[in-house]
């Protein structure tokens, strides 16, 4: 099966995701940018994160989009933002609709509101098949074999549906 993972970060934990499930999977990956680069510090990145979360318009991002068509199977991953998926992955789902391909679902999230964030991603995803889903707490991120251990779990369980 083709894989593809899309993943936006700003702190780096979804990346570390993202790469581990790459790396596992064999997958493609692709990482939503946007044009104007977030602050370097966590500070500013809540700052600026709460203000594009308080606006009606998507942020823009680099439009070097993947062929989606070309895959079987993209793994979709965002920070948490206000138990909701992070702006600029909204704004790439609308910008880039997906075709008949199997989604599976991740997520970072620091204390809570990832049932919130998928609840969001299935919508913006309706019309797609969701054969997966995991959320990892940055507590994890202080022990990344822990990480990559709840990544291989979840692609087995994945692959054996
Ligand atoms: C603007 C903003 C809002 C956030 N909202 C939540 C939240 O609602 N719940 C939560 O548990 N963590 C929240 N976080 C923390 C991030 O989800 C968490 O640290 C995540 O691992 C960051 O992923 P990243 O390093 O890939 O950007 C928020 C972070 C930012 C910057």
């Amino acid at each position: 099966m083709n894989a593809l993972v899309i993943y936006f970060s700003a702190t780096g934990n979804t990346r570390e995701v993202a790469l581990m499930i790459a790396e596992q999977a064999g997958a493609d990956i692709y990482e939503i940018k946007l044009q104007k680069p977030l602050p370097e510090s966590e500070f500013g990145v809540y700052v600026k994160g709460i203000s594009m979360m308080l606006k009606k318009k998507n942020p823009a991002l680099k439009e070097d989009f993947p062929p989606l068509s070309a895959y079987d199977i993209v793994f979709i991953g965002t920070p948490v933002w206000g138990s909701k998926m992070a702006p600029p992955l909204k704004a790439f789902l609308e910008a880039c609709p997906l075709g008949k391909q199997k989604i599976a679902l991740f997520a970072c999230y620091k204390a809570s509101g990832y049932e919130g964030c998928f609840k969001d991603m299935r919508e913006a995803l309706k019309d797609q098949e969701i054969v997966g889903e995991l959320a990892l707490t940055d507590h994890l991120a202080y022990d990344s074999d822990c990480r990559a251990n709840s990544v291989k779990a979840w692609l087995e369980k994945i692959d054996g549906e």
